[in-house]
């Protein structure tokens, strides 16, 4: 299998779904919802069409699991994880925060990550054993050895109403511990700046494998530990994520672990 030509594939799809976005970007005049605050517009569907014509053009015969189309007939080891527009809240208010989010894995484990951002142009790729890049350069995860030192991010996810409370508890405890929290409203940027130094840690909960697949092995390249809140090793269908550069991470567990009583009252 060559990764490096699957990669480039990946890229001048991420590419095309770019151009989409930062052409609609500003001009979305219908939004429609696939749930209460989930949102859709005509350039995610746009965009995602775009990419996958470039994929299956390059790749007829490989599976493809996309946001808005799910998954394509092909049954094959080869599968296609994409989201065309991680961000779309940011995208359809008018804020210029959001990516396109393009894996490849081989029987279900990821092998390559791509992650572009339109409005600025930094592209984030990785290939599984040889490290992650940004723009063609070498990235690493910070060196913050403790919470308290961090800068976080976290994300929300769309069914927040129904587990508000152990959602609020572990940003509560991340709060009160650390140097700060940011919500970018991109999980697939959030991943990149872990692996990129510039969050010493990031979670989530109720992600969906498009979110996660690109930025988790870019993270996980650049030397970032990713597991569940359990310290599982993470899949793509896992319910949780906790990434950090490493230092933290056993920190960063406690935290996020909620006691007894709690637990039984959200889940
Ligand atoms: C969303 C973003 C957001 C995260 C949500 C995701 P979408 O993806 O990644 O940061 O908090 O949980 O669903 O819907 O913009 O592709
Ligand atoms: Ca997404
Ligand atoms: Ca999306």
């Amino acid at each position: 299998m060559d990764l490096e030509r699957i990669k480039r594939v990946g890229i001048a799809a991420a590419y095309k779904g770019a151009d989409v976005l930062r052409c609609q970007f500003g001009k979305i005049s219908q939004v429609d919802k696939k749930g209460a605050i989930d949102l859709v517009t005509e350039a995610d569907i746009e965009s995602e069409k775009k990419i996958l014509s470039t994929i299956q053009r390059a790749f007829s015969d490989h599976t493809v699991l996309a946001e808005e189309s799910g998954l394509n007939k092909a049954v094959s080891d080869y599968k296609w994880l994409i989201d065309p527009l991680d961000g779309t809240t940011n995208f359809a208010h008018q804020l210029p925060i959001f990516s396109i989010s393009i894996a490849f894995a081989i029987k279900d484990d990821i092998h390559i990550g791509i992650v572009l951002n339109p409005v600025n142009g930094e592209l984030f790729s990785a290939i599984r054993g040889q490290g992650a890049q940004l723009n063609g350069s070498p990235i690493r995860v910070s060196m913050t050895t403790k919470v308290s030192e961090s800068l976080l991010v976290t994300g929300f996810p769309y069914n927040i109403h129904e587990i508000f409370d152990p959602i609020i508890a572990r940003y509560a405890n991340c709060l009160q511990a650390s140097q700060g929290i940011r919500r970018l409203g991109s999980a697939a940027l959030d991943l990149c700046y872990v692996a990129c130094g510039r969050f010493d840690g990031f979670w989530e909960q109720n992600l969906k494998p498009w979110d996660t697949a690109a930025g988790s092995v870019i993270a996980s390249e650049a030397g970032a530990q990713v597991t569940d809140f359990s310290n599982q090793n993470f899949t793509v269908d896992a319910k949780e994520i906790l990434t950090t550069n490493g230092c933290i991470h056993k920190e960063m567990l406690s935290l996020l672990q909620l006691k007894e009583g709690n637990e039984k009252r959200i889940y």
